[in-house]
């Protein structure tokens, strides 16, 4: 890989920097919109399946054309082809980052063959578990998955997004916490002959999934199942194909080390998305977020609403100092995106050295934190218009809500007149958020000039969640790739999971007068066992 600058070593950044103290940091919103009539035309972007509003940002057409240069000068198209060239662009695990080509059309991306290969057999299995949904003698009734972070978040969040598309007769249930209250929860109310479990760890190593898998399977046992039916009623997604037999599980949908956890829906972890939507609806799922892949991997910079988003957050974390963004789903399918895009962002750019190990003097990622509307309006949008932080807020509306989603005609009809209500809210909010209100009455008064995006999806559906999901994918690169550094490692997981371990013995008792802890961890573990 060709060597470039540093983002803060760039002609561009200092062009940035100069760009906002004259321009950038007093830009108001309302006197750009009555400065400039086709500020909503000039600043609104299309791509596939959605389209982008980024008029209500603190931006103009120098501060675009300064942070494509940017883009240019860091290298991020290079990067971005280095990535789909399956490079090892993950260097700190000397990986390749290849989530795209899970998706890509036959022959065009690395693994190519053997990709294809592992989807059929993972469709065709999703397609079995469906039948059985079906089956008037032993009905299965219940799937449940058991995994966590990136084997858990995504999946779940597209299972809730696409309900209206699911099979009917299927639970889905989702179970990640080490907390057994998770797992006796869904336990509760599932039966071991009508119940499915997907075990799904690209590591087949993690603590809370091996913990819970081994409850499941205690459970299955004491209810009746034999160590035989386990391989009927357990199943794995991983690359530890030898752990998932160890277990007892004699099915194993495979995927590879460069497959990253948080990118891994796309992959055998997608296996109970494909068994609620079936195989065509995965399918359709990879279509959509193939197509944004095109767009990211083809479109020049200015137009290329990945990387727009991406240096966007750049633009707003290191200059304007904003240290979070919040997501706003006006959609309630989407209400697991947020805790999505949590681990998506944070555990990708969460980041302080550079790909070299240097010491990064300049922000990386912000807090990505949200609520779908209208239920953040009435939870935290004060603050958001009235507190003393600026915090960009990312809508996302989607124009028709889904008839399918109604039981009866009553329900239908109050979907079309609630969807009204619901795109009225989100658009009030973000014009609320700019426009401000004077009032003599200082409680009254709202500053405005709050930054606002605003996507819109014409319907949910598979191929429009696929397409979103890999827009977000592509803008945490593209502002990882300004920033130098590894957005596919995640080594700030590990020191927790270490001292957890020594810690766990502890617990129960045998700790020699705190010996070795600090006064804190050893006052609190008296505590805990007192
Ligand atoms: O601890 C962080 C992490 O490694 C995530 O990156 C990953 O998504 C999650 O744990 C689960 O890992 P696995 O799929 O190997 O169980």
């Amino acid at each position: 890989m060709k060597h470039f600058p540093r983002c803060d070593a760039t002609t561009a950044w200092a062009a940035l920097g100069g760009h906002y103290q004259a321009h950038g940091r007093d830009l108001d919103l309302r006197e750009a919109f009555a400065r400039d009539p086709a500020r909503f035309e000039r600043f609104s972007f299309e791509a596939p399946e959605l389209f982008c509003d980024l008029s209500k940002n603190r931006l103009d057409a120098a501060t675009l054309r300064f942070l494509a240069d940017l883009a240019r000068e860091c290298g991020v198209e290079a990067w971005r082809d280095a990535m789909l060239a399956g490079e090892k662009i993950n260097l700190t695990e000397g990986r390749a980052v290849l989530h795209t080509a899970l998706r890509a059309p036959p022959g065009a991306a690395p693994f190519s063959d053997e990709v294809h290969a592992g989807r059929e057999a993972m469709l065709a299995f999703a397609e079995s578990v469906r039948a059985r949904a079906g089956d008037v003698a032993k009905p299965l009734r219940h799937v449940v998955n058991i995994g966590i972070g990136g084997s858990d978040l995504g999946p779940q969040m597209a299972v809730a997004a696409l309900a209206p598309f699911a099979e009917p007769r299927l639970g889905m249930h989702f179970v990640s916490n080490v907390d057994g209250h998770d797992i006796a929860s869904v336990l509760s109310r599932v039966a071991p002959a009508e119940t499915l479990f997907v075990v799904a760890s690209k590591t087949f190593t993690t603590q809370e999934t091996m913990a819970n898998a081994a409850t499941a399977k205690a459970w299955f046992l004491a209810g009746g199942g034999s160590e035989a039916d386990v391989a009927a009623h357990f199943v794995a997604a991983t690359t530890n194909v030898e752990a998932a037999a160890r277990f007892g599980i004699a099915t194993t949908f495979g995927f590879r080390d460069w497959v990253g956890g948080r990118y891994s829906l796309w992959s055998a972890i997608g296996l109970p998305i494909a068994i609620a939507v079936g195989a065509a609806g995965f399918r359709e799922l990879l279509a959509g977020a193939r197509a944004m892949d095109e767009h990211f991997a083809s479109a020049p910079v200015e137009k290329n609403l990945p990387m727009l988003l991406g240096l966007v957050d750049v633009w707003y974390r290191n200059f304007h100092g904003f240290a979070s963004r919040s997501v706003a789903p006006y959609h309630h399918g989407l209400k697991r995106l947020p805790a999505y895009l949590q681990q998506l962002e944070m555990e990708s750019n969460g980041k302080r050295v550079d790909r070299e190990g240097r010491a990064l003097p300049y922000a990386t990622s912000p807090v990505v934190w949200g609520e779908p509307g209208t239920n953040g309006q009435h939870a935290y949008f004060q603050m958001l218009h009235q507190g003393t932080e600026t915090i960009p807020v990312e809508f996302i509306l989607v124009k028709q809500a889904d008839a399918r989603a109604g039981s009866s005609a009553a329900v239908r009809d109050a979907l079309a007149s609630q969807q009204r209500m619901l795109l009225a809210n989100g658009l009030a909010q973000a014009q609320a958020l700019m426009q401000g209100q004077k009032s003599a009455e200082p409680h009254r008064d709202f500053p405005g000039n709050r930054p606002s995006t605003t996507l819109v999806l014409d319907r949910l559906t598979p191929q429009s969640l696929g397409a979103l999901i890999a827009l977000y994918e592509h803008r945490v690169f593209t502002a990882g790739a300004v920033w130098g550094i590894d957005s596919f490692d995640q080594w700030g997981v590990e020191l927790g999971k270490t001292l957890g371990g020594r810690l766990l013995p502890l617990i129960d008792g045998g700790l020699a007068d705190g010996a070795g802890l600090d006064a804190s961890t050893a006052g609190l573990l008296q505590r805990l066992r007192s």
